[in-house]
C-alpha cells in the first residue's frame, strides 16, 4: 500500500466498539493503517459501548484484541501511537438525551467524524436521532453502515429513510467487505486492463459461470442473528451479487464511485425473476445435519446454541441465475453457498465455449473447453486452464489440459496479506465511495431476493438435508445437472 497523508484530521466513532466485528475487525485494521502510517496525525478513534469502562481498561482490551487477532506482539511505537488515539464513551445508544455526552468527549474543531454503525441495523435510527439531538451531524460528516441493511426491501427502505433523513447519499458509505479483497477488485483489472477477456466477455464466447463462496464452519455462536436471516439474505443478497455485479456489468466510462455503481445497478436490475412460477428448477436451499468437517465431528444446524429446534432457516443455497441483457443471454450464472462445507473456498469459474469442430479427435476424443478460474480465497490467484500439447517425437501428438497460474502469494512476495476492512477504512476517510453499495443496488437486490423467499415459502417445503462437511444436498448437483453440467470442486 501506498502512503497516504489523508488530508484532514478525523475523528472515528465507532457505535459497537465492543461488538464482534469491532473486536475482530476494525480496531485491528485501524491499528493496520496506523502502522504503515495512513492515519492523520491528529486523528482519534472514539469507541462507543454501552459497558461502563475507564480508558484504561478500554485501552487494554483494545490491546489484547490487537496481539489476538494480527497473532503478533506487534509494532511498539504504532500501538503506543494508536493507543493513544483512543477514546472511550459509555452511552445508552437508544436514549437521544445521552449523547450530550458523546458531544462534549468530541472535538469542537474541524475535523471530519466518521460515524460507524458496528450495531444491529435495528438500532441506526435511534443513533441518527441521537447525533442530531446533540447536534453532531454536519455536511462534511460520513457514516458507515454494514450489511445486512434490513431483512428485506421494506424494512431496509425503513433503514435508509431513517438515515437519510440526516445523511445524504454521498455522505453514507455501505460496507459489503467483499469489495474490499485484493481479488475482487482484481476483477475490475482482469475484465479492463487484458484485451484477452475484454473481448471474449460475454455470450458468443463464454458458456456460463459458477460463483462459489463456501465455508466450513457453522454459525460460530451468532445463531439468534443467523436463524432469523439464513444464507439468502446474509450471503446472496449481498457478497454474491456482488461479485456477479462487477463479473457482468459493462465497462464504467472510468474509475469513479458513480460509474462502477450505476453499471452494477443495471446488471441486478437485469437479473430474471424467480418467482413461484419457477423457483422449484432455479434454486436449491438447504440446511446441514450431523457430519464430519475436516475430520472433526461437528452437530447438524437443528442442534447449534440459540437455534430453534423446528428451524426452516437455509444455511446452503444454490440458483441458476440469468441475466436478461444483450450481453450475457442464455449465460447461467450458477451462484452457490454455504456453511458447514467441505473446506472453505470461494472461488468463480468462467466457463468458455468449446471449439466448434475437434482436429485433436484422435487423441483427444472430446477437447475441455477454456475455463478461467478466480480464486478469491484461499490460496487468491488466477488461473487459466487451456489445452497443451505434451513434449515428444511420437508421431501421434498427444495433448494434455494444464494451467497457467498466478498465485498471488507466490508472485507478489511483499509479505502481509491486506484485509478488506483496512483498504474499506482508508477509502471512507479519503471519502471515496466506489468500494461501497448504493442505496439503489442494495434495494434490487433485495427486490430480486425477496422474490425468491416468497416463493420458497409459497412452496411449503423445507430446506434440503445435506451432511456437513460435504458440498451441499445431492438436489444441488441435480441443478446444474439439468443443464448438462457440473459443478467444479
Ligand atoms: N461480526 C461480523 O463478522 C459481521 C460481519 C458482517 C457484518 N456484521 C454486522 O456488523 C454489525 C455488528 O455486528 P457484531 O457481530 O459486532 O454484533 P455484536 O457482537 O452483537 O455487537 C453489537 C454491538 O452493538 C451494541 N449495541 C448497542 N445497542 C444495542 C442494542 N440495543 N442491542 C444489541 N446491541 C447493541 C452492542 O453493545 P454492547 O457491547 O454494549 O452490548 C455491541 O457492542 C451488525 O450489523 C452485523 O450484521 C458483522
Amino acid at each position: 500500500m501506498n502512503k497516504v497523508d489523508c488530508q484532514l484530521a478525523s475523528e472515528i466513532v465507532i457505535f459497537g466498539a465492543l461488538g464482534d466485528l469491532s473486536r475482530r475487525k476494525l480496531l485491528t485494521a485501524l491499528y493496520q493503517l496506523e502502522v504503515c502510517d495512513l492515519l492523520h496525525a491528529d486523528s482519534r478513534i472514539i469507541g462507543v459501548a454501552r459497558q461502563k469502562y475507564s480508558l484504561g481498561e478500554f485501552k487494554a482490551i483494545v490491546l489484547e484484541n490487537i496481539c489476538t487477532f494480527i497473532k503478533e506482539d506487534g509494532d511498539k511505537v504504532a500501538l503506543a501511537r494508536f493507543t493513544a488515539r483512543l477514546v472511550y464513551q459509555q452511552l445508552e445508544m437508544k436514549n437521544v438525551i445521552a449523547y450530550k455526552y458523546l458531544a462534549s468527549t468530541l472535538s469542537q474543531g474541524n475535523n471530519t467524524r466518521v460515524y460507524y454503525f458496528s450495531t444491529p441495523p435495528a438500532i441506526y435510527g435511534d443513533i441518527c436521532n441521537g447525533l442530531n439531538h446533540a447536534s453532531l451531524i454536519t455536511a462534511a460528516d460520513r457514516v458507515v453502515m454494514e450489511k445486512p441493511i434490513g431483512q428485506c426491501l421494506a424494512s431496509s427502505k425503513v433503514i435508509n429513510d431513517q438515515v437519510a433523513r440526516f445523511f445524504t447519499e454521498n455522505q453514507i458509505f455501505r460496507i459489503d467487505h467483499y469489495l474490499g479483497k485484493e481479488t475482487v477488485l482484481n476483477l475490475l483489472v482482469l475484465r479492463f486492463a487484458n484485451a484477452l477477456f475484454t473481448t471474449n466477455w460475454d455470450r458468443n464466447s463464454i458458456d456460463h459461470v459458477q460463483i462459489t463462496v463456501a465455508e466450513s464452519v457453522g454459525i460460530e455462536g451468532r445463531g439468534s442473528f443467523y436463524d432469523e436471516i439464513g444464507q439468502m439474505r446474509d450471503m446472496i443478497q449481498s457478497h454474491l451479487l456482488q461479485i456477479l455485479s462487477l463479473l457482468a456489468m459493462e465497462p464504467p466510462a472510468n474509475l469513479s464511485a458513480e460509474n462502477i455503481r450505476a453499471e452494477k445497478l443495471k446488471v441486478i436490475k437485469a437479473l430474471s425473476p424467480i418467482d413461484r412460477t419457477n423457483v422449484k428448477d432455479k434454486t436449491v436451499r438447504g440446511q446441514y445435519c450431523d457430519g464430519f468437517v475436516k475430520g472433526i465431528e461437528v452437530l447438524g444446524y437443528l442442534h447449534e446454541e440459540d437455534v430453534n429446534i423446528n428451524s426452516e432457516t437455509e444455511t446452503f443455497v444454490a440458483i441458476k441465475a440469468e441475466i436478461d441483457n444483450w450481453r450475457w443471454s442464455g449465460v447461467p450464472f450458477y451462484l452457490r453457498t454455504g456453511k458447514r462445507m467441505t473446506t472453505k473456498h470461494s472461488e468463480i469459474v468462467v466457463h468458455f465455449k468449446a471449439q466448434p469442430h475437434n482436429i485433436f479427435r484422435r487423441s483427444y476424443s472430446e477437447l475441455p473447453a477454456n475455463k478461467l478460474i478466480i480464486r478469491l480465497q484461499p490460496d487468491e490467484g488466477v488461473e487459466l486452464q487451456m489445452m497443451n500439447k505434451i513434449p515428444g517425437i511420437d508421431p501421434q501428438m498427444y495433448i494434455q489440459e494444464n494451467k497457467l497460474d498466478l498465485s498471488f502469494s507466490d508472485t507478489y512476495q511483499n509479505g502481509r496479506v491486506i484485509d478488506a476492512y483496512e483498504r474499506l477504512l482508508l477509502e471512507v476517510l479519503n471519502g471515496n465511495q466506489s468500494l461501497f453499495v448504493s442505496r439503489n443496488e442494495v434495494e434490487a437486490a433485495w427486490a430480486w431476493v425477496d422474490s425468491i423467499v416468497d416463493a420458497w415459502k409459497s412452496t411449503n417445503e423445507s430446506p434440503k438435508p445435506y451432511v456437513a462437511g460435504s458440498w451441499g444436498p445431492t438436489s444441488s448437483a441435480a441443478l446444474i445437472a439439468r443443464d448438462d453440467r457440473q459443478w467444479i470442486e
